[in-house]
């Protein structure tokens, strides 16, 4: 049994789909859960609640204002090891984004401290609709799991992306997801299955290393370097990597900086964000906060140089001619700063390169004297920059201590940073592998 002495809360929303929720209920049941159910006024009408509440042997959260079920929406999820919505209508997913809280179920997901978990089923043309991807998208980027719906007949009538992934399949996710927690870092690679979805796979870590204590900085995004009032050089970082990275340094209880260069993304929860624009104040930035950190990961990709002189005026073509010649000068080097900063923290840099990647890296980790080294291969087109996923190679000083096969942002940032809690904690010689 893979789910023993678990609580998951399953909540129900009014999709055509909730028909397939008591076998749902039985399924992780049958993996030793003890499952709660909560119920939309839509939800109800579509699922029987008799037939919830006889399953679970619990009564069946529907109505905030009901002494007499006595559950209450902030007590359903509070110890609970996650929140599964399933079918997770349109209508609540946009209530989800937005943290409205006018039911049980939606009062209860905003209060719920533990993984939430969504599986959407509707219309295609209502999951294909702008407002729906957005509304997920948010979602996704505060680190919701997303379980796919999969393409086939739908109750309306109409063929396409939409249906509710079978029961069958979301317990299989669910019991993924929970039983990474405790796992040795090197064993976190159990899924995926091949054929799978990506999103159905996503092996984003439950919190296993604390960051408890740890105050962490990110530099995230890219930097630019103004040549004149209108124009900049810049580079193609996207700064997801770097705020995945806050967003799972925080995950585990750290109290997380990020400075940001311009990029724009939400600031995950519960996180001090300082954007700054050139690679000096980024720069300056990060010296201002060195001597309140523990830990610095410059995941930034700065800019290597400036504009010796920057234009007060827009530079015009019929003034300047056939060619214009731009004297750059070196910025300094921010990681290299941190890494021979006297305190020091625990700092980690990365190296985005095209060519000969390892020789690189670790010349880099030793010039900067840096801790560790993360080796991104930015000439994929399928990673790094700008993309979704990633895939790393992480060195310190005596050589190669992983490989990070590529996976979502997301999962590849859990790692990492499970990664260096694990080993500023044991230095620390304080006991890690404690959940928050
Ligand atoms: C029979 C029936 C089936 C429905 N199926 C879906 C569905 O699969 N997905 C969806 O997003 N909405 C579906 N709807 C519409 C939702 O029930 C409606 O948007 C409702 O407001 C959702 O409320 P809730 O999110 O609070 O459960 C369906 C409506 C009916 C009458």
């Amino acid at each position: 049994m893979q789910l023993e002495h678990r609580k998951i809360v399953l909540g129900i929303c009014g999709g055509i789909a909730a028909y397939k929720c008591p076998e749902l209920c039985r399924l992780l049941q049958k993996q030793g859960a003890d499952v709660y159910t909560v119920v939309t006024a839509s939800g109800a009408k579509l699922v029987s609640t008799a037939t919830l509440q006889a399953l679970s042997g619990h009564p069946v959260g529907s109505e905030i204002f009901t002494a007499a079920d006595n559950i209450g929406h902030i007590e359903l999820c509070a110890d609970a090891d996650c929140m599964v919505i399933a079918p997770a209508t349109a209508n609540t997913i946009a209530k989800l984004a937005h943290g409205l809280a006018d039911n049980m179920l939606t009062a209860a997901a905003l209060a719920a401290p533990c993984p939430l978990i969504i599986a959407p089923a509707m219309n295609s043309r209502m999951y294909r609709h702008p407002a729906t991807q957005a509304n997920l998208e948010i979602l996704k980027q505060r680190g919701v799991f997303i379980i796919p719906p999969a393409d086939g007949p739908l109750a309306c009538g109409e063929s396409g992306i939409g249906r509710m992934r079978e029961p069958a399949e979301i317990a299989a996710y669910i019991c993924a997801l929970l039983n990474r927690h405790g796992l040795p870092f090197a064993e976190n690679t159990l899924l995926p299955k091949p054929d799978a979805p990506r999103e159905l796979t996503a092996q984003k870590l439950l919190p296993t290393a604390s960051g408890a204590g740890l105050r962490v900085l990110i530099t995230a995004g890219p930097t630019e370097e103004p040549i004149d009032p209108v124009r900049v050089i810049t580079n193609k970082s996207s700064g997801k990597m770097g705020f995945a990275l806050a967003q799972a340094a925080r995950e585990r209880g750290a109290e997380v900086t990020l400075i940001a260069g311009p990029v724009h993304l939400p600031t995950p929860a519960q996180v001090n964000r300082i954007n700054v624009k050139t690679a000096q104040d980024m720069y300056d930035a990060v010296k201002a906060k060195l001597d309140d950190v523990d830990i610095v990961i410059g995941c930034a990709a700065v800019s290597d140089y400036r504009l010796a002189y920057v234009y007060p005026q827009k530079l015009k073509k019929e003034t300047q001619g056939d060619s214009l010649t731009l004297t750059l000068i070196k910025n300094e080097d921010i990681i290299a700063m941190v890494g021979h900063a006297n305190p020091r923290p625990f700092t980690v840099g990365f190296a985005a390169e095209t060519m000969a990647g390892e020789a690189q890296a670790k010349e880099k980790l030793a010039r900067k004297n840096l801790d560790l080294i993360a080796l991104n291969d930015v000439s994929r087109s399928d990673v790094g920059f700008n993309s979704d996923d990633n895939a790393l190679t992480v060195f310190d000083r005596d050589g190669k201590i992983a490989d990070l096969p590529k996976a979502p942002k997301a999962v590849i940032a859990a790692q990492l940073t499970e990664l260096i809690f694990n080993m500023v904690q044991s230095s620390r010689g304080t006991a890690s592998g404690n959940k928050e």
